[in-house]
């Protein structure tokens, strides 16, 4: 550490303000834009900044050929030779795809978070970039908003615990290492709470569910060592994150201590202006670094503005230098000054990607992250012989979707469908498909808008004649990958086009129907939960996902995911999530007389169609005696508590034991339930476990308004379960 100290102090004493404020500047490359193309983006005079030492970093420049050419610029022309960083959106995956961030979380385990992240470390450093802008870590509670697939879902224990996972995953224990990557926490902060669920919205927000539900997992993916973080687009309480000193430099930088850099959304500075928050691009370069946005991603604020801001005395030049070495240190730990071609290794680009070790993880990440929502009559798992199956569904034999909206540098059309995956494990003769409905036309990219093909029922005659010769069926439903992910908040979360039509028709010829649903978020399929008898979650899996759902579907693995967030019965309902507090009027009337003063809807139950944290198995498992170790908690100690677990068969199989805690009366009313810890234990037929947590008082706190954080002393309820809305709980007194 010394020396790295040492060799940044001294090359920071021979940087004029110029080549500072260059290091201060992300360009994007012109392999790919994934933001608003500015109307004036010249590549070649980006290169010649390059040679000249003002540019800091570029994103989106991909493959080993490219970044070394840029970097050459960099090192051998300009003055210093100081490296570029290259950083890239490798959200879950580079060339393998792994489940989207939700369906990751789905599984509830860490270890499959931390080797997917690992994968796409090691897929991008093969391929010459240093950085992803990952993990996204903004916890959300409304399904209309396309980024909730990115994210960790709607709890702020499990975001936290997945953020951490992701890091570690990523960055590993060695930044230096050429198959790791630095991480990015995002975005900071908020985003996830835009109004009305529509992206790039105004967030307005108590300071309680600030730091209580928002901030958490990016405290955790900071005591991570996570090494930088991006503010974003939306404003917070009438301050766009990205000129927020609250956040930035006081809350991250000092009360957390952390050392990282912190870099803008694309354009987030100069959209400052738009907000409304700053004059002009000049003033919004003079927010955004006196707030602590260290590095400007391509808005060109800091390269137009920040010499001369500095020159006039109203930027005090400690902000640049400090902002300076905060990227030299993460390009250090990088190795980049050893070595800035590291990660520029052709045999190596060959030889990691898309290898069948890479792809045998993904799988298995995949099989995970599957919830099985209903299996009435134990419909599942299918047997692989004697059984005629009809394939039903466009997004059955789709082998792009599955890939997900942030696929990086992943073939098109190159996952497993469902077809493929079930036609891989029974003779294919057993099997027939049917496209049935069609989902979309148009171009489909990351770019543009999506055509969502209205009612064609064109397909449906030969969808029920297959439906008619099968002894089950498997429909798969659900949503394109462009109808989720940045851009593309949606008002109906319902299902597009003329799928539930068709499932009705099928209906009529048969009854054995399992529904296979490919989304982004939880979307509203109360209609179709009623009317068939099993029913998976299976969200968009990536390179694997065909594999991992037949898998599920013939038991070669017994299905163990639980739900990030919590379907609604009605889009009407959104917001929606577990951890919601009481009201002075809560949702059962106890006097049962009918009148109408509760806090209620006249036309749909309050409570979620499948809650946070479900999830079955083709096995039950059984929740027996809990207890407490003792009955009060005095401050400064711990107690145990436990929970019987058993497996009562017939397979063996996983279960997410979940601990939840009600604080009864505090300062600042608290939710009914947080979940608080988990345990994904495996249980073979018949045993039975003991699973035991330690309560303390870091389980029973929370941050008042002020930000800070406190336990008081009262009841609390200790709750377990396996899922949100099916625990049983034990009474704790916590004394000072
Ligand atoms: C996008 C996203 C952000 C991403 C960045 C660079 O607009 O908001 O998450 O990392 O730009 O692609």
């Amino acid at each position: 550490m010394e020396h790295r100290q040492k060799f940044i102090a001294a090359l920071l004493a021979k940087m004029t303000l110029v080549e500072k404020v260059g290091q201060l500047n992300l360009y994007n490359g012109t392999w790919e834009f994934t933001g608003p193309v500015p109307k004036d983006d010249d590549s070649q005079l980006k290169f010649e900044h390059i040679r000249q030492g003002l540019v800091g970093g570029m994103l989106n420049v991909l493959t080993v050929a490219a970044t070394r050419e840029a970097q050459k610029l960099a090192v051998e022309d300009s003055r210093l030779g100081i490296p570029l960083i290259f950083g890239y959106d490798v959200i879950h995956g580079y060339k393998t795809m792994a489940p989207i961030p939700l369906a990751q979380s789905a599984s509830w385990d860490l270890e499959v978070a931390r080797k997917c992240a690992a994968l796409a470390a090691l897929e991008a450093s093969a391929s010459g970039i240093h950085w992803t802008f990952a993990p996204m870590i903004d916890i959300t509670r409304d399904a209309r908003w396309g980024r909730v697939m990115e994210g960790p879902g709607e709890d702020p224990y499990l975001g936290s615990a997945m953020a951490k996972a992701w890091v570690e995953g990523f960055q590993g224990s060695d930044l230096g290492a050429v198959n790791t990557i630095a991480a990015c926490a995002k975005h900071f902060a908020a985003y996830g709470f835009v109004e009305a669920g529509r992206d790039y919205n105004t967030v307005d927000m108590g300071s309680s569910t600030l730091h209580n539900i928002v901030l958490p997992p990016f405290k955790a993916a900071a005591e991570a060592g996570v090494a930088t973080f991006m503010n974003g687009f939306n404003e917070l309480n009438g301050v766009p994150v990205t000129g927020n000193r609250f956040l930035q430099r006081q809350l991250l930088k000092e009360l957390w201590n952390w050392s990282g850099f912190v870099v803008s959304d694309w354009a987030s500075i100069g959209e400052m202006v738009t907000h409304g928050f700053t004059a002009d691009l000049k003033h919004a370069a003079e927010k955004a670094i006196g707030a602590g946005c260290d590095m400007d991603m391509e808005s060109k604020a800091y390269l137009r503005h920040l010499q001369q801001l500095v020159e006039e005395g109203i930027v005090d030049q400690k902000y640049i230098d400090n902002a300076v070495q905060r990227i030299l240190q993460v390009k250090y730990d990088l190795g980049l000054f050893d070595d800035p071609y590291r990660y520029c290794n052709q045999q190596r680009e060959k030889s990691s990607i898309l290898t069948d070790t890479n792809l045998a993880l993904a799988r298995d990440a995949a099989r995970k992250s599957i919830v099985l929502l209903k299996n009435e009559q134990h419909i599942l798992p299918l047997s692989k012989l004697g059984v005629s199956i009809g394939v039903i569904g466009c997004l059955a034999q789709d082998k792009d979707i599955p890939l997900g909206s942030w696929r990086a540098q992943a073939e098109a059309n190159s996952a497993k469908s469902l077809l493929e995956g079930m036609k891989s494990l029974v003779e294919p003769d057993s099997i027939r498909f049917a496209e049935g409905y069609k989902l979309t036309r148009g171009d489909r990219s990351f770019l543009f808008e999506l055509d969502i093909i209205e009612n064609d029922e064109t397909g449906f005659d030969d969808a029920v004649a297959v439906a008619q010769d099968s002894d089950v069926v498997v429909l798969a439903m659900g949503e394109d990958c462009w109808q989720t992910g940045e851009g593309r908040s949606q008002v109906d979360v319902g299902l597009k086009g003329s799928q539930q039509e068709l499932l009705k028709q099928l209906l009529k010829v048969n009854q054995n129907i399992v529904v296979v649903m490919m989304s982004g978020r939880a979307l509203d399929i109360a209609e179709v939960a009623h009317q068939v008898p099993a029913l998976l979650q299976v969200w968009h899996l990536g390179s694997e996902a065909g594999n991992a759902i037949a898998d599920v579907i013939f038991g070669d693995y017994n299905p163990s995911g639980k739900l990030p967030v919590s379907f609604p019965r009605h889009g009407g309902q959104l917001p929606i999530y577990y951890n919601h507090k009481n009201t002075g009027r809560p949702t059962t009337n106890p006097h049962d007389d009918g009148m109408v003063f509760w806090s209620h809807y006249t036309d749909c139950e309050n409570d979620p169609l499948y809650p946070f944290g479900f999830g079955l198995s083709y096995s039950k498992f059984e929740y027996g005696e809990s207890r407490l170790s003792a009955n009060r908690l005095i401050s400064g100690g711990s107690i145990k508590f436990t929970a019987t677990i058993k497996n009562l068969g017939p397979y063996d199989g996983h279960e997410v034991v979940q601990l939840y805690i009600r604080d009864i009366v505090a300062s600042e009313t608290r939710p009914v339930k947080e979940l608080k810890a988990f345990k994904k234990v495996f249980l073979a037929a018949g045993e039975e476990e003991v699973v035991s947590f330690d309560i303390d008082e870091e389980m029973l706190s929370y941050y008042l308004s002020d930000g800070s954080l406190v336990c008081e002393p009262g009841a609390f309820t200790i709750m377990v379960g396996g899922s949100s809305a099916q625990t049983q709980g034990q009474e704790l007194i916590y004394e000072l």
